[in-house]
């Protein structure tokens, strides 16, 4: 299975704090946005990781993550030249999916839930050996911003669509996608939409029609944060701040998470924590690891 994540996009909801940066770039509390998704791709034993961004942006990424030896996985790097939708990573990554199934995961997406891991476990396993694609739905208070499921009485999901006027249902898509190696070909066949990109939500219609998706609830514990405006960025910030705080544990620490799954030794974690010393994250590193 390998994964693209995707850190595309002007964040011109955030302006003007993102005309020099890239968004995913931004802190959320104590590390950069992009830690979170990627602390995902670790969590479901994603080893391949193609990161999508734009042409100014791809550097500082390549500064942030190198090739990710430091984590023990591998990290390739595309740029997206224009903003043609969330769909065209398949067609742009498709050298580096060759054969395989593959994840997508969106770079501005944050998510927090006890069993999470054995959830995403189950999913892979089973896009592996069944060939469908998965993706996940979630309550929220605004609908109107994200994919929309249309569900009928029995719970089966109907159709999804694309940040609607008139929302179906209060359940939308998270940013978080599996399919089998096909959605390559599907990816390549959708047509751009009103708002001239290739929507996920068309290819997500294509596995839903040929009853070849599945969709996964997240239930109200879990914690699925959006970072898209200033309030929601300082929200959740706040949100892993608390969590960190009171629990005395780091989310997305990729070397805490990479070192428990055996893909870095002892010494390649206390090297990347000694890189950090003086901070809450290099100390908690140290303090947990190097005695
Ligand atoms: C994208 C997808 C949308 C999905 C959302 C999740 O929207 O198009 O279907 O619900 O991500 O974050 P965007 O955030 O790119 O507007």
């Amino acid at each position: 299975m390998k994964a693209i994540l995707l850190a595309g996009g002007m964040g011109s909801r955030l302006y003007p704090v993102t005309f020099g940066v890239s968004k995913q770039l931004l802190p959320v509390y104590d590390k950069p946005m992009i830690y979170y998704p990627l602390s995902v791709l670790l969590m479901a034993n994603i080893k391949e990781i193609l990161l999508i961004s734009t042409k100014e942006d791809i550097n500082s990424y390549k500064r942030l993550l190198n090739n990710g030896t430091q984590f023990g996985i591998s990290i390739e790097y595309k740029i997206q030249n224009h903003p043609n939708g969330l769909a065209e990573a398949f067609i742009l990554g498709e050298e580096f999916i060759g054969k395989d199934p593959v994840c997508l995961i969106l770079g501005d997406n944050i998510f927090y839930g006890l069993d999470f891991t054995e959830k995403l476990e189950i999913v892979v396993k089973r896009t592996l050996s069944e060939g469908r694609g998965t993706i996940f739905s979630y309550p929220v208070s605004d609908p109107k911003r994200y994919g929309v499921i249309e569900y009928d009485d029995d719970g089966n999901a109907l159709s999804i669509e694309e940040k609607p006027d008139d929302p179906k249902s209060n359940k939308v898509v998270v940013g978080l996608y599996f399919y089998p190696n096909s959605v390559i070909e599907i990816a390549k066949k959708i047509s751009p939409s009103k708002r001239g990109e290739l929507e996920i939500t068309s290819i997500n219609e294509y596995f839903l029609k040929g009853k070849k998706l599945d969709v996964e609830p997240l239930n109200q514990e879990f914690i699925w944060l959006d970072t898209g405006t200033l309030q929601s960025l300082i929200d959740a910030g706040q949100f892993i701040e608390t969590i960190e705080k009171r629990k005395g544990i780091k989310v997305a620490c990729l070397e805490e998470l990479a070192f428990q799954k055996g893909y870095i030794n002892k010494k390649q974690l206390i090297q990347s924590a000694s890189k950090m010393e003086g901070t809450s994250y290099g100390n908690y590193l140290k303090n947990k690891y190097c005695k």
